[in-house]
């Protein structure tokens, strides 16, 4: 088993330095930042990089996101960046956002998946920020789960599915957001979105920017078929169980529609925390948008351990947050969805 560290209260500089030394010494660490946990390498050193491929099961050609603490950290590891990735970095960093930007040959080609492009993001979390600088190199880090689960926002989930593969894991309670950051690129001055998070359209376009979602963030991607960011390919925080994802603007129509679903089988019904009195076996999401996206990972591991037929999720609508919401439920749900 890994060494825990406890740092929920406060950021303790010998227990961070012995996590940096793990970093440095080419071994893994799992850290939190403010939308899930990581699991996190030394992003320059191929072969600490590999081992994450390694811990998660991850497909070789999904490339790895590179953390950074500090702004001038971005041309160590990147170049030829316009002035709308300037300004989008400038304003959007530190915090829950992706940029992919043209790499610099140092980074390893297993960071990249051979790509030629990197993603750069500086977590707002302090320990992040912490152990990024104590470290002194950009840290590689997907999420903290087995490659297809839902990703980690709790330590206690993180212990049982990544305890032993791990030298150690930086407790710092649950994380904020509770869904990954909102991954873009800029194409033709446009800032696209290739994964929703907590930046939503609307605090783009509050910048002027022009901005649109990739086609694929709702849609399932066929056999062959090219992708501008190759995480959209795999398979995504699945349940084992069987799940339906439902949503109308109607609540009525919803409550009818999970009822009747309800009838003759063995169903959970995971849903907002206002229907919850209309159904038998109830999970709570929470109500706003954003006690659902800090929720969501944890229900959808939750439901594994019951032992319902069946889980019947309540969707939301595809708007600001709700969007990055119900990307990760088509998703979850292997796109099970219905819409009244
Ligand atoms: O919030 C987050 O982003 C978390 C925390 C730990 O920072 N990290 C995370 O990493 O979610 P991961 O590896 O689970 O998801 C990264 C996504 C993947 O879908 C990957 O395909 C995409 O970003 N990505 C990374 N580098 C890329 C690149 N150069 N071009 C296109 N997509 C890229
Ligand atoms: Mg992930």
């Amino acid at each position: 088993m890994s060494e825990i560290l406890d740092m929920k209260e406060n950021i303790n500089p010998e227990k961070m330095m012995v996590a940096a030394n793990y970093i440095k010494e080419g071994k893994l660490v799992i850290f939190p930042t403010e939308t899930v946990y990581g699991i996190g390498a030394n992003g320059l050193d191929e072969c600490a990089v590999k081992s994450i491929f390694v811990a998660k099961g991850r497909a070789q050609d999904n490339p790895l996101i590179l953390h950074i603490s500090d702004i001038e950290m971005i041309d160590d590891i990147a170049c030829d960046l316009t002035e709308i990735q300037r300004r989008l970095i400038d304003i959007f960093f530190p915090g829950p956002l992706t940029i992919i930007l043209k790499r610099k040959k140092c980074v390893p080609d297993v960071v990249t998946g051979g790509l030629d492009t990197v993603g750069i993001r500086m977590p707002s979390n302090k320990i992040a920020n912490s152990l990024i600088k104590y470290a002194g190199v950009p840290i590689a880090a997907p999420s903290a789960n087995i490659s297809g689960k839902p990703s980690g926002t709790n330590i206690e989930d993180i212990k049982k599915e990544l305890g032993d593969k791990v030298s150690c894991i930086i407790d710092g309670g649950n994380t904020d957001i509770g869904l990954e950051s909102t991954v873009i690129t800029v194409i033709d001055n446009k800032v696209k979105i290739l994964r929703p998070g907590k930046i939503t359209i609307e605090n783009f376009k509050e910048y002027g920017f022009e901005v649109e979602l990739d086609k694929n963030i709702f849609s399932s991607i066929k056999p062959g078929e090219k992708v501008l960011s190759p995480g959209m390919k795999y398979k995504h925080y699945a349940p084992s169980k069987e799940c339906i994802l439902i949503y109308s603007d109607n609540n009525d129509k919803f409550i009818k529609k999970a009822q009747a679903i309800e009838k003759g089988k063995n169903v959970l019904v995971v849903c907002n925390h206002n229907n919850l009195k209309n159904f038998k076996n109830t999970m709570d999401m929470g109500s706003s948008l954003e006690e659902i996206s800090h929720n969501i990972f944890h229900i959808l591991r939750q439901v594994d351990k019951t032992d319902y037929e069946l889980i019947v999720i309540e969707g939301v609508k595809k708007e600001g947050l709700g969007i990055a919401i119900m990307n990760r439920l088509i998703r979850a749900c292997s796109h099970n969805y219905i819409e009244l």
